[in-house]
């Protein structure tokens, strides 16, 4: 075999870092079949439990029979079809902006997004845990990327007083994905005007959840400003695929123009954007599905053990911090064996001493489910 394959397994393995995946049975939901074993899901990101609903099920059965299943080839060649543009206005509408555009996966639309908008006169500046796409395409970007300690905007202000470039872009994840913590959006969007920059936010984990009709991160924080563009993911709290990003119209013209991978690409298939428009319906029209989260995370943190440490998590996302990689693994698979699935986070996803449980709660779970789960949590990490 080539040698480079093997002696980098190798290194893979030496460290305690070998991944594998789980075979799940079923849709998503409060309970799950894994390997062959029935639990109670804590590890998805469908936050809404739309995953599964049957409208937005039937929503793709339906673009289906009308669209067929594959798109055929990219946006700017023959894979333009009407559920696109009906979901970019949808999405636009839902977010405020005066435009949107689709992207295949929140990995990819950051990509684009961020490449499109630098080049050698840039400086970014990017938040530490930013998620690992945002990491990746300042690397592929040509710009000169400063990172800034997580969710310090002091420190933030003080690399923007010193950069001399041209072009200032500031990237954050909205809520950090795991950590569950929320980004100073009020703090960061002061500095926007003072330095002439423009601020992404990345919504992956807030869209549809966090604000008062579920916009995202900064209507929870109240943060309005015309230098914010906004990148938010279908395939979380949506239930569906995909990935968007909203904003001026002007830069929607320059992404389609620019971005690679909305460019080079085969489009959505039509029935992915159609479920997401059904899973929209349901998140403007259902608010209750947002209280039951919201008071489902409270039940299951007032009910944590004494002692646990979730870094103090305003969110769905609450990671149960153990430090030790070999631990985080023995207790996920320990969790597993007593009927409850909580994936272990281990680096480089997080950083070194820091692996953890990463819950997410979501409002498919019922009391019990919950109490089921917190049991098996103190029976492992109560000893
Ligand atoms: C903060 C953040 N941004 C972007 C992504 C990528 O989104 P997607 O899963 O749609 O590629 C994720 C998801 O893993 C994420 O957590």
């Amino acid at each position: 075999m080539y040698s480079f394959i093997t002696e980098e397994l190798e290194r893979i393995r030496a460290s305690g870092l070998k991944r594998a995946m789980k075979a799940v049975e079923g849709p998503q939901g409060p309970t799950i079949t894994v390997d062959a074993m029935e639990c109670v899901l804590l590890c998805s990101n469908d936050y809404l439990g739309l995953a599964n609903h049957p409208a937005v099920k039937e929503a793709a059965k339906k673009a289906i029979d009308r669209w067929g299943f594959g798109s055929g080839a990219s946006r700017l060649v023959s894979g333009n079809m009407a559920p696109h543009a009906e979901l970019e206005e949808r999405i636009r509408r839902f977010k405020g902006t005066e435009a949107a555009l689709l992207f295949n996966s929140g990995y990819q639309a950051n990509i684009g997004l961020i490449s499109a908008l630098s080049d050698r006169a840039t400086d970014i500046f990017s938040d530490r845990l930013n998620h690992a796409s945002i990491v990746d395409a300042c690397r592929l970007s040509l710009a000169s990327v400063k990172r800034y300690p997580n969710r310090d905007a002091g420190s933030l202000e003080r690399l923007l007083k010193k950069s001399t470039a041209r072009h200032k872009l500031i990237v954050t994840d909205g809520v950090f994905s795991m950590d569950g913590s929320i980004a100073p959006l009020k703090e960061i969007a002061g500095l926007l005007d003072r330095y002439n920059a423009l601020l992404i936010v990345d919504d992956a984990h807030s869209t549809g959840v966090l604000g008062k009709t579920g916009r995202g991160t900064l209507e929870h924080l109240g943060v309005e400003h015309p230098s914010i563009v906004h990148m938010g993911t279908l395939g979380k709290a949506l239930g569906s695929f995909g990935a968007f990003i909203a904003g001026s119209d002007s830069l929607i013209e320059l992404l389609i123009s620019k971005a690679r991978p909305f460019i080079y690409t085969t489009a959505l298939p039509p029935s992915a954007a159609a479920a997401s428009i059904a899973a929209i319906d349901i998140i403007e029209r259902e608010p209750g599905l947002r209280e039951k989260l919201w008071a489902n995370v409270e039940f299951f943190k007032q009910n944590l053990p004494v002692g646990i440490n979730t870094l103090g998590s305003p969110t769905q996302i609450i990671p149960i911090v153990l430090g030790d990689a070999s631990r985080t693994m023995e207790a996920s698979k320990n969790l597993l064996e007593r009927g409850v699935f909580i994936q272990g986070i281990r680096p480089p996803t997080v950083p070194e001493k820091t692996s953890r449980l990463r819950v997410t709660v979501t409002a498919a779970l019922e009391r019990e489910e919950l109490k089921k789960a917190l049991d098996a949590i103190k029976e492992e990490l109560i000893r």
